[in-house]
């Protein structure tokens, strides 16, 4: 097939830029590339393609256009030889699969609905210069820590926590950090863990580099369900579960209130730990208090709880709590002290100031509130351009939505045509620890303020439909008896 003269520019320009760069480098989005060559998106889409055809270039689904490594590699004399390596590290273990694409820096300009944290605009940046400056002035600031953290923070999650005493408290340098210790110090590799399905991408890829055998429980619109749960603890002799019972990351599901005590029982007879990721306490978006934490009604030791404060202040604030009781507060511990020995102590002092300040609870105030309008904002634009059958349940609180594709979209290939526009999702399948059963986005709608939703969602839906036209005639499947938010529709 032939190109037209204005493809051909770009083809010569793109040319130029990849001659210029070595193999790896990232080439400017397709939005840069329009703004610079005064070209529509099928020119640039086009030349793009035809550059990948060739070999010269090399999309990366959920992180952009790079340079492609060249073949015959031309050896710069002074280069070392780095083969040795391969042989000796031998087969990969600990892979960040598709958590290493959510950590990627958004480009500048790009709309970033993947994002897992709260944008420039509504984090705490203010009350955090406030409280550092507050904690500058604190003497042996410098000094050494206790690996476990500072008393008064201890005390803080504590008696947030409505169980825990501060002794059994750890600090941890946020929680992705306390799970991966978690999932090491809790079970051997080898091990079965029981997951949610869906669940948190970073929860299953620090389970899978501790070397566990993730074993998906199925969940429906009030959280996991107990009868599977313990049908899992069963077949698979697991010792461990990871779950979300508040606000769950990706579906926003809650935890059920008759089930909570049902979930603990299950867990008592299997002599088994759960991991309780309480991540988003801190964002009850409908005016009803976030139930109280399953370790609040725990009192054989089983719960081990986790709490972040990187989603409700900043996600550079990097503090966060696990608690635990007897031997496994020991071992959790210990492993902590072998990772790192402490978090510096400005972070925690600043943590200490940040808490303990009145206009803290005003920001978690006027933080919900605008968290809620955009919720909101999102919610109506997703249903009024991809149909109400993409978002059968609006989520209670966190910060994401759920959204369900058509029939014959792939969630890979939307999300490279939308990178490609510079807009940012994050494939549903991603999320699965198996097989996903249908395709989804999960959308952050924190990063959106209201007035752009609209525009935004059609963006997509336009990129949907072209996506749609390729593959089959998109259309909603029936809906899967399995699948909560579809299970909630029909009754
Ligand atoms: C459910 C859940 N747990 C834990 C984390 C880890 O967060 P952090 O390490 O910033 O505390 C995240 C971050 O996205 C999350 O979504």
């Amino acid at each position: 097939m032939g190109t037209d003269n204005s493809t051909e520019r770009v083809i010569q320009h793109l040319r130029g830029l990849v001659a210029g760069q070595a193999g790896g480098a990232r080439l400017p989005s397709v939005r840069a590339l329009m703004r610079t060559l005064r070209a529509g998106p099928v020119t640039i889409e086009a030349a793009l393609r035809r550059l990948d055809h060739e070999g010269l270039i090399e999309a990366r689904p959920g992180q952009g256009t790079f340079v492609a490594a060249p073949r015959a590699v031309a050896k710069n004399p002074n280069a070392a030889d780095l083969d040795w390596q391969t042989l000796a590290l031998g087969p990969a273990r600990a892979a960040a699969g598709p958590l290493a694409g959510l950590a990627l820096m958004p480009t500048p300009g790009a709309l970033a609905l993947n994002a897992g944290y709260l944008p420039d605009a509504l984090q705490a940046s203010e009350l955090l210069s406030a409280a550092a400056s507050r904690a500058l002035r604190r003497p042996g600031l410098w000094g050494r820590c206790a690996p476990e953290g500072l008393d008064a923070l201890r005390g803080w999650f504590a008696a947030a926590s409505g169980s825990f005493l501060a002794h059994e408290i750890t600090i941890c340098p946020g929680t992705q950090s306390a799970l991966a210790a978690a999932f090491r110090a809790l079970a051997a590799p080898g091990d079965p863990v029981l997951v949610e399905s869906p669940t948190y991408v970073g929860a299953l890829a620090a389970a899978r580099a501790a070397g566990l055998r993730l074993v998906p429980v199925p969940i429906d619109a009030d959280g996991l369900r107990p009868d599977l749960l313990a049908e899992a603890f069963r077949a698979s002799g697991a010792r461990l579960v990871y779950c979300q019972p508040t606000y769950a990351n990706p579906t926003g599901a809650v935890l059920a209130e008759e089930r909570r005590a049902v979930l603990l029982e299950i867990a008592r007879r299997a002599q088994a730990f759960v991991i309780e990721d309480d991540w988003a306490r801190d964002f009850p978006l409908d005016g009803t208090a976030a139930p109280a934490p399953l370790a609040a009604r725990d009192q054989g030791g089983h719960v081990i709880y986790v709490r972040s404060l990187t989603k409700c202040a900043a996600p550079g604030f990097r503090i966060g709590a696990i608690a635990a009781r007897g031997a496994a507060l020991a071992r959790l511990r210990a492993t902590r002290l072998i990772d790192d020995f402490f978090v510096p102590g400005l972070l925690q002092e600043t943590a200490v100031q940040l808490l303990t300040a009145p206009s803290w609870p005003r920001h978690l105030r006027t933080l919900r509130a605008a968290l809620r309008a955009r919720r909101d904002a999102l919610a109506d634009a997703v249903r009024a351009h991809l149909g109400a059958a993409a978002l059968p349940r609006l989520p209670s609180g966190g910060l994401h939505l759920w959204v369900r594709l058509p029939e014959g979209i792939s969630d890979l290939e939307l999300c490279e045509r939308a990178r490609r526009a510079d807009i940012l999702l994050s494939p549903g399948r991603h999320w699965f620890p198996a097989e996903p059963p249908g395709a989804y986005l999960r959308l952050s709608f924190a990063s959106l303020a209201p007035e752009a939703a609209a525009g935004a969602i059609a963006r997509l839906a336009s990129l949907l439909t072209g996506e749609g036209e390729r593959n089959s005639e998109p259309g909603f499947p029936p809906p899967a008896a399995s699948h909560p938010q579809e299970r909630r529709r029909r009754a």
